[in-house]
């Protein structure tokens, strides 16, 4: 039976396809890069281009919508999610790969409702890789079902995090430290595609047994989150306890045994959240 917003999630899909067009276009050709929160924070044109396809088709198919855009939010939109159905959308995530031609650029759109995330779309452009998830109907790559790995030992694992664009020192550090004691737990190995998109839709592919990150932004992860849950994954804050889509904090993790044991080992810091003007 179709869900209750599956218009907007087929619609979803098919702007995904188109945006993941052109980013592979403009992979190929030159690129116009630009810096937003410091040297190593980047944006491009195709980044803005991207998002407002996105949105003027979205404003014309579903009028009373709302919006979180990463790169609306970059030109001073607020950050706010209500109640209203909203549609929280990264163009190109994973914009320094995308700069460097590495090949792991998402196109990520998530749509929550009364604050609950209800699917999540993740176009892997580069590998051709749609991956689609509503809440209560499964998480699919191109069309096949998703599970996540039944692993429950940490030192059968592989990790997944990212080092994110902050270059404050105590922050790398913080960074490193966490990384470190994961590595010497020991796990298989620590691993990050660059784009924390793919990184969660990697865990629900279950190849990954858990992705965390501290930095980054609500429009990262929300449809990642919902593919991770319906695979049968599970998402907390790096601290314990649930995730909360506005805090820049997240553990995706096949189980809750695997969540808690690389938990006990992050040291957890406040980023300023999302939802702060
Ligand atoms: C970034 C990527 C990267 C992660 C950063 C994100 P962007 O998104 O997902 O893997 O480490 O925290 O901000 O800027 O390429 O959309």
């Amino acid at each position: 039976m179709p869900g209750l917003w599956q218009d907007a999630m087929d619609h979803a899909v098919i702007l995904a396809r188109k945006a993941g067009e052109i980013v592979r276009d403009a992979v190929q050709n030159d690129l116009k890069i630009m810096c937003k929160s410091s040297s190593v924070d980047l944006v491009t044109k195709t980044d803005q281009n991207v998002e407002q396809l996105i949105i003027t088709s979205v404003k014309e198919k579903f009028p009373e919508h709302r919006f979180i855009g990463e790169e609306s939010v970059a030109a001073g939109e607020p950050c706010v999610l209500t109640d209203k159905p909203t549609w929280i959308i990264d163009p190109v995530d994973g914009t320094t790969n995308f700069v460097h031609g590495y090949p792991f650029v998402g196109i990520s759109i998530g749509f929550a409702v009364n604050k609950t995330l209800e699917f999540g779309v993740v176009y892997s452009c580069i590998e051709d890789k749609m991956y689609t998830a509503q809440k209560g109907k499964g998480a699919f790559c191109n069309g096949q079902p998703l599970n996540v790995s039944d692993q429950k030992e940490i030192n059968q694992s592989i990790v997944a995090t990212e080092f994110g664009s902050d270059r404050d020192p105590e922050v790398v550090a913080k960074i490193f430290s966490s990384m470190r004691k994961i590595l010497c737990l020991p796990v298989h190995g620590i691993r990050g595609v660059g784009s924390a998109a793919i990184n969660m839709c990697l865990v629900a592919s279950g190849c990954v047994e858990a992705y965390y990150e501290i930095g980054v932004h609500c429009w990262d992860i929300a449809a990642g989150a919902v593919i991770v849950s319906e695979a049968g994954g599970v998402l907390k804050d790096v601290e314990g306890g649930p995730m909360d889509l506005m805090s820049r904090r997240v553990v995706a993790a096949n189980n809750e045994v695997i969540a808690e044991r690389i938990i006990k080992e992050i040291e957890a810091f406040p980023p300023v959240r999302d939802d702060v003007p």
